[in-house]
């Protein structure tokens, strides 16, 4: 059985040794990079600087979500907006891999300027026990380039320290209980964002119509799990195809974007059922979904796989 309470004790006293200087953590508000920056503020207080990059890339309402939260928790954070710069780097780029590489790429780099300005000699990463086994690290071929890992260039002058490398998603949830960090109650985000929820190049505009479809989902979803129709999945979002349709708007043709919903069952992320959503809740997303979006969505689809075959992400 793991014991959270044994866990941070321990590892709080190894941090205060491990990291003799300042050191710098990117927080994306997600559970495990949050809990690693409210385990190493324990154990450094304000030498640690906790960085939240806006990238352009993350949920609605998501900025001013992390804003609160780090109040809350008291750390030392700021907040950078950095959308332009990765959006740009972005440009003309559909190859998943590539992708994720390049976000990974464009963090470390906001982090290094940032690093600089602190003085910081250490990097403070979330990374946790599913990231590094499929990233490959020998024991199994890459299936995807986990951001925490793949992003991570050869001459970063930073010294690396991952205090949940060891943990599974649902030991990490154990630790943000015992934390009493509310985050530990929302569902996995992936460090790409929603970059790779768009299939295809990653625009501002692409990423905007995933945002507002996600949003829909998550909202539905919730609703659904709190009214007792169903159980709430472990991992629910939007992804936005590169493919059009033809469709009727009023009495005229239309040809425009699909949007699939995916919804998981999982305990760790590393294998996951497809959700039996009861029909109505369907209904309603992909009627919200085509309605209510301002984009030319009128297509909704709903991804029936289990992984394997499929990954949870579709890139
Ligand atoms: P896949 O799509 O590989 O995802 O079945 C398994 C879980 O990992 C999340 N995911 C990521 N998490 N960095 C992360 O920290 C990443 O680059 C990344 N890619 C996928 C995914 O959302 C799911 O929960």
């Amino acid at each position: 059985m793991f014991d959270a309470k044994g866990f941070v004790e321990e590892k709080v006293e190894e941090l205060r040794t491990a990291i003799p200087g300042r050191a710098i953590i990117a927080c994306s508000g997600g559970v495990d990079s949050t809990v690693a920056a409210d385990m190493v503020a324990k154990a450094i207080g304000d030498r640690l600087l906790t960085v939240y990059v806006d990238t352009g890339l993350m949920r609605k309402g998501e900025n001013q979500y992390v804003d609160e939260m780090f109040r809350r928790l008291g750390i030392n954070y700021e907040i950078v907006d950095a959308s332009e710069e990765f959006f740009k780097a972005l440009k003309g780029v559909s190859e998943p891999e590539r992708k994720r590489k390049i976000i990974g790429e464009r963090f470390i780099r906001v982090f290094e300027r940032k690093a600089k300005e602190f003085h910081a000699e250490y990097l403070v990463q979330g990374t946790i026990a599913p990231d590094w086994i499929e990233s490959g690290d020998h024991l199994r071929d890459t299936i995807k380039s986990h951001h925490n890992v793949g992003g991570l260039p050869e001459d970063m002058h930073l010294q690396l320290v991952e205090p949940l490398r060891d943990l599974y998603k649902d030991e990490v949830r154990k630790v943000a209980r015992y934390l009493g960090i509310e985050v530990c109650e929302r569902q996995p985000f992936p460090g790409p964002a929603l970059a790779i929820r768009v299939i295809g190049e990653a625009t501002p505009d692409a990423v905007e119509i995933v945002r507002d479809a996600c949003a829909i989902v998550e909202e539905e979803l919730e609703k659904a799990s709190d009214q007792g129709k169903m159980e709430r999945p472990w991992q629910y979002f939007a992804v936005l195809l590169p493919c059009q349709s033809v469709g009727v708007h009023g009495d005229r043709r239309a040809y425009g974007k699909t949007i699939a919903i995916r919804a998981v069952s999982s305990i760790d992320g590393m294998s996951a059922a497809y959700s039996r959503i009861p029909h109505d809740v369907l209904e309603r997303m992909s009627t919200r979904i085509t309605n209510e979006m301002k984009a030319d969505v009128n297509r909704v689809v709903y991804d029936i796989t289990h992984k394997p075959p499929a990954t949870i992400e579709w890139e």
